[in-house]
Order: C-alpha cells, then structure tokens, then sequence
C-alpha cells in the first residue's frame, strides 16, 4: 500500500461498511515497522492487511477482500504476504483479532486461540458525579510530560510483552496522553490514537477505574468511553460490570508462534484490533 492507495483503499472499505480506516492507513504508510499491502484486481485496489512489527512480536491486521472478489485466495494471500513481511522483520510471535468471517483462514494458516477480547462501554460523566468509592487522594491522574516517557515504555513493555516503543514515541504527547501517578510512580497510562482509540494500561482494577473515572468525565455525560480487557482478566471485568460498563463486542486474539511474556490483567484498552 502506497500513499496513493490510502484513498481507494480506505473509501472501498466505508462503502463496505467496515469502518473508516483513512487515519489507521495514513498512519500504517508512513511508520517504518509498519507493512501495509493491497491486493489490485485490473488496478483496482479490492483488498488491505496490514502488517505491525512491535520488536519480535508482529500483528496482523486489517485483512479485508471487497465481497465481490471474495473466496479466491485474496484473504490468504495478503495475510500470507503481510506474515512473510513481518517474519522477515524478525517477528517469531504473531498476533491477530479475528472476525468469524476470518477465523477458519487464520485457524488454517496456523493460529490458535489465545483468549477473547471483551469491549464494553460506559456512558460519560460530569464534573459533579460521583463513581465509585471515594478515591485515593495520593494516586493523580496528570497530563503526560516527556520526562514520564521511559517508565511509560516500560510499563507498556512489561504488560504487553511488545516493544510498541515506535508508537508510543509517535503518539503520546501531553494532548493524547494521560498518566497516572502515584507519588512519583507511573502506575498507568491511557494514549489515545489519531483514529479514536484509547491504549491503555493499569496495574490493579482500582487503577485502571481511576483513569476510566477520568476519562469519563473529559468525555461529558453525552459521550461515550470504550474499554477493551481480555478473559485472563476476570477481576477487572467484573469491576466494571460492578461499576455499569455493559459489554458491546467480543472477539478472538489468535497467536501463532512462540509464547508470549505478558501481563493481560494490565491491560484495559487498545489502540485498534489491527494493532494491540
Ligand atoms: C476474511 C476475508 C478476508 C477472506 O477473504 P477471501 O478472499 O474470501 O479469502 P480466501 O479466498 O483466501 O479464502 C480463505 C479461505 O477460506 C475458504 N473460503 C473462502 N470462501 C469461503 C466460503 N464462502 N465459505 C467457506 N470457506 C471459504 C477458502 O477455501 C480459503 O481456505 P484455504 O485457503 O484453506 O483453501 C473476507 O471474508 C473479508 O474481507 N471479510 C470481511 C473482513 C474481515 O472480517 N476480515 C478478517 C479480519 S480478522
């Protein structure tokens, strides 16, 4: 995919009503470790993946083939080049979320359930309102400075097992990004990207509601906030359906290669599904 083909691209993918992904494209053109790829049919732009190198772990993602052109090898023959880009990259583990649609080709390909991500959703807040119990008044949710970029790398490391450095390094700045703090000690953080979505990691439930609490409020009372857990983090799914998230979308997070060293239960939100 060149810079040319986010347009065709992008705009054959809201016509199938699959999302706006101009802003993900945008970016995926324009970041080294990222491999984004089309599939043309009389140079015609009909099908997308994109492939993300975070160290030796790569994702896979945005593998799409317009409906017309699908069941002839379109879908495995860019997840297959988006694989091969990231292998030669040196990635040795490979990450996806499936669709159902997608699921029988990755599990073909040699993927294998790792666990589900669950999203939910929580209505905005007001200055006034109250959620939860009262907070501890040590812990501070703060704009993020450049002096918190290595423990924020770090943080982010440890609970994903990733080096997703090279999108921390692009994104976070003191307009996208929130930390917590506790005493001098970064317990947290929530990035958000230039298409929507919110990375996000906290070491305890009481952590990760202190900066959805914030996160809440910033968004007003008409708006809404997603979060994003996975199964191995069953305390923390069941603080916030405690705290009235209701749960709007699940989905399959394949591996393919070596194991992963990380921590799922610090993990609350993501950047996208294409992504981590
Ligand atoms: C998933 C998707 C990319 C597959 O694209 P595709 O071009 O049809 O894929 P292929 O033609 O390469 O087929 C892939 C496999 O599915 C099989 N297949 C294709 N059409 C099928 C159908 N209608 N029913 C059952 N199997 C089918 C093929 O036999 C092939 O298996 P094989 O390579 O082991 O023989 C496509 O359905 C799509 O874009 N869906 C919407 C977006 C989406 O959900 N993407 C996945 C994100 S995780």
């Amino acid at each position: 995919m060149l810079a040319a083909d986010v347009e065709p691209a992008a705009a054959a993918i809201l016509r199938a009503d699959w999302g706006d992904r101009r802003t993900w494209f945008e970016f995926a053109t324009t970041q080294a470790e990222c491999r984004p790829v089309v599939a043309e049919v009389d140079g015609v732009v009909v099908g997308t993946g994109v492939g993300t190198a975070n160290g030796s772990v790569g994702w896979v993602g945005t593998i799409w083939v317009e409906s017309a052109q699908r069941g002839r090898g379109l879908g495995r023959a860019l997840t297959q080049a988006v694989i091969d880009g990231l292998e030669a990259a040196g990635c040795r583990t490979l990450l996806l979320v499936a669709t159902d649609e997608g699921l029988p080709l990755y599990e073909r390909m040699g993927f294998a359930m790792q666990t589900r991500y669950r999203i939910l959703e929580a209505q905005g807040l007001e200055a006034g309102d109250l959620a939860g119990p009262p907070d501890d008044p040590t812990r501070v949710m703060r704009v993020y400075a450049s002096a918190d970029r290595d423990a924020l790398l770090a943080l982010d490391r440890a609970a994903t097992g990733e080096d997703r450095g090279h999108i921390i390094r692009r994104f976070a700045s003191p307009e996208t990004t929130r930390v917590l703090d506790q005493a001098g000690d970064l317990r947290g953080f929530v990035i958000r990207a230039p298409w929507g979505g919110g990375a996000t990691v906290a070491q305890t439930p009481a952590d990760a509601m202190r900066i959805l609490d914030g996160r809440r409020r910033t968004s007003g009372r008409s708006g809404r906030v997603r979060v994003g857990l996975v199964e191995e983090n069953a305390a923390g799914l069941a603080a916030l359906e405690g705290a009235g998230l209701k749960p709007i979308w699940s989905a399959p997070r394949l591996i393919r290669g070596e194991s992963l060293d990380w921590r799922p239960d610090w993990i609350w939100g993501q950047f996208n599904h294409a992504l981590g």
